[in-house]
């Protein structure tokens, strides 16, 4: 299956697709995942990302859309994968929707987790990250056993650097003004899932896996 995972910063795309990739055995790509570890490398592109980034603005698309198209044409995608958090320009959509045929992949569907704005800051100033594994906790809406170490790793966990009130106000706004409008292109094709994202983990994951059925 080839999905697409969608929604505002901090309506539960990375926590969902942790355990969608799992149960449907395909591989996660998640695009802000790869600047991060791009960043971590020091590599030319993480540190031409790292000034978007941390402003909250979106990274160019030529830089984004040649790193997708490298990565979908490796092996491990073609068992199925799920893309989180791209395309997030309709420009990154069409090159996607140009892309995926010529590869011979079709989309299956896109899962949009829609939540009210005003959840959105709480969820991102109190979201803290593994740095080994990348799996997403809350301090007081998803904490770890150990305060300050993953479930799945032992891991150290960190906040991010654009996980700070300004960097997020930038980033919601961004949403709508350029991402927001891929619902109507999605919907428009016949692919879209809507998905309540404001309920419990676990109610969320049990409605994707129905709308998947
Ligand atoms: P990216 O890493 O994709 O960030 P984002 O879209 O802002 O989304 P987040 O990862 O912040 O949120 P999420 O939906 O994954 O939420 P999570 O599950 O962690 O992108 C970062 C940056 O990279 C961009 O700003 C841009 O600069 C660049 N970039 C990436 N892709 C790009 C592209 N295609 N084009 C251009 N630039 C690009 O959950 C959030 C918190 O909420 C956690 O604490 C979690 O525990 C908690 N939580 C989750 N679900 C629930 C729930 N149901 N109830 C209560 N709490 C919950
Ligand atoms: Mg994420
Ligand atoms: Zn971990």
């Amino acid at each position: 299956m080839n999905l697409l995972i969608m929604g505002p910063p901090g309506a539960g795309k990375g926590t969902q697709a942790e355990v969608l990739v799992k149960e449907l055995q395909i591989t996660h790509i998640s695009t802000g995942d790869m600047f991060r570890n791009a960043i971590k490398e020091g590599t030319e592109m993480g540190k031409k990302a790292r000034e978007y980034m941390d402003r909250g603005e979106l990274v160019p698309d030529e830089v984004v859309v040649g790193m997708v198209k490298d990565r979908l044409s490796q092996p491990d995608c073609a068992k199925g994968f799920l893309l989180d958090g791209f395309p997030r320009t309709l420009p990154q959509a069409r090159a996607l929707d140009e892309t995926l045929p010529s590869m011979g992949i079709k989309l299956d569907g896109v899962i949009n987790i829609d939540v009210p704005r005003e959840r959105l800051m709480a969820r991102l100033t109190g979201r803290r990250v593994c740095k080994n594994c990348g799996a997403s906790y809350h301090i007081l809406f998803n904490p770890p056993q150990t305060p300050g170490k993953c479930n799945a790793c032992g891991g150290e966990l960190y906040q991010r650097s654009d996980d700070n009130e300004e960097a997020v106000a930038n980033r919601l706004d961004v949403y709508e003004a350029q991402t927001q409008p891929l619902i109507d292109y999605y919907k428009e094709k016949g692919l879209l899932k809507n998905i309540n994202g404001d309920q419990e983990i676990g109610k969320v994951l049990a409605d994707i896996l129905a709308s998947l059925k």
